[in-house]
């Protein structure tokens, strides 16, 4: 997929597949299976690194990451995190967004909203494109007490709206729904002329994005309602990678039971 591509998914209605990975064996694997993004997640520091949160990975890790991810890619889109405190201000927003486009990425996503807005505009001024987070970011696990459905009252579900729209203005492309209610989800991705792509946010976000350790099972502990295990009922490992895919582009990912 190329980035001017998400505006075609968008109009055409056709569901976006997006899977996290961070080694160049999977991205490789995601990639000829057709997944249209792949997204080297800071939830490298929980799935690679052991650790309780992403709170711990540095600008070293995404970009040796990354680097090894986009050996394996030919098709796919490549977005990359920043990581927790990369991103404070806009001077070191923009020297390490260039990093990780350096090391490969053709995107770098963030979390947070308006608060970020010199971090947002120094990206578009340079024209390094941008992947939006906001729900549930994981960054600030302990300021949310912890991994909670985002936006379930109207103060709150107003923030995330009117975050949405500003993010749009400041020129991010795509933008990432975390655990919020679906019908939440929905009303963002109808007010967005960008696509949204859903973790635990409803089959009506624009695309689909798992943590591919989550999605194949290998990561057993403390899963939230929103995974499913697609290793379960397939074969093999581009089994299961199809079967995701087929299940986001037909809508039969995620069902009510992945959702809230
Ligand atoms: O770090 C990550 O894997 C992510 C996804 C959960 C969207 O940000």
């Amino acid at each position: 997929m190329k980035i001017d591509e998400l505006q075609v998914f968008k109009q055409s209605a056709e569901k976006i597949t997006c899977l996290t990975a961070y080694d160049s064996s999977f991205s490789q694997l995601f990639d000829e299976c057709g997944v249209d993004i792949i997204l080297v997640g800071d939830s490298l520091g929980n799935v690679i690194q052991g650790g309780e949160n992403t709170l711990g990975v540095t600008m070293e890790d995404m970009i040796y990451h990354t680097q090894s991810v986009a050996k394996g890619i030919k098709d796919a889109l490549l977005i990359a995190d920043m990581p927790y405190q990369s991103y404070d201000n806009a001077k070191q927003t923009l020297a390490n967004a260039q990093r990780l486009i350096d090391a490969g990425a053709q995107m770098v996503k963030f979390e947070g909203g308006q608060e970020h807005k010199d971090s947002f505009k120094i990206l578009q001024t340079n024209n390094i494109p941008v992947c939006g987070h906001l729900g549930l970011q994981p960054q600030s696990v302990i300021e949310m007490g912890g991994y909670k459905v985002q936006g379930k009252d109207e103060v709150s579900a107003k923030k995330i709206i009117d975050d949405a729209l500003a993010l749009e203005a400041w020129g991010v492309q795509t933008l990432v729904l975390e655990c919020v209610p679906a019908a939440l989800a929905k009303q963002v991705s109808q007010a967005l002329s960008i696509p949204t792509i859903g973790i635990g946010a409803g089959v009506d976000c624009d695309g689909q994005v798992l943590v591919s350790y989550d999605m194949l099972g290998i990561n057993t502990q403390h899963l939230p309602r929103f995974v499913k295990n697609f290793l379960k009922d397939n074969n093999d490992i581009q089994g299961a990678i199809n079967a995701f895919i087929m299940a986001v582009k037909e809508q039969s990912f995620p069902g009510n039971e992945h959702s809230y």
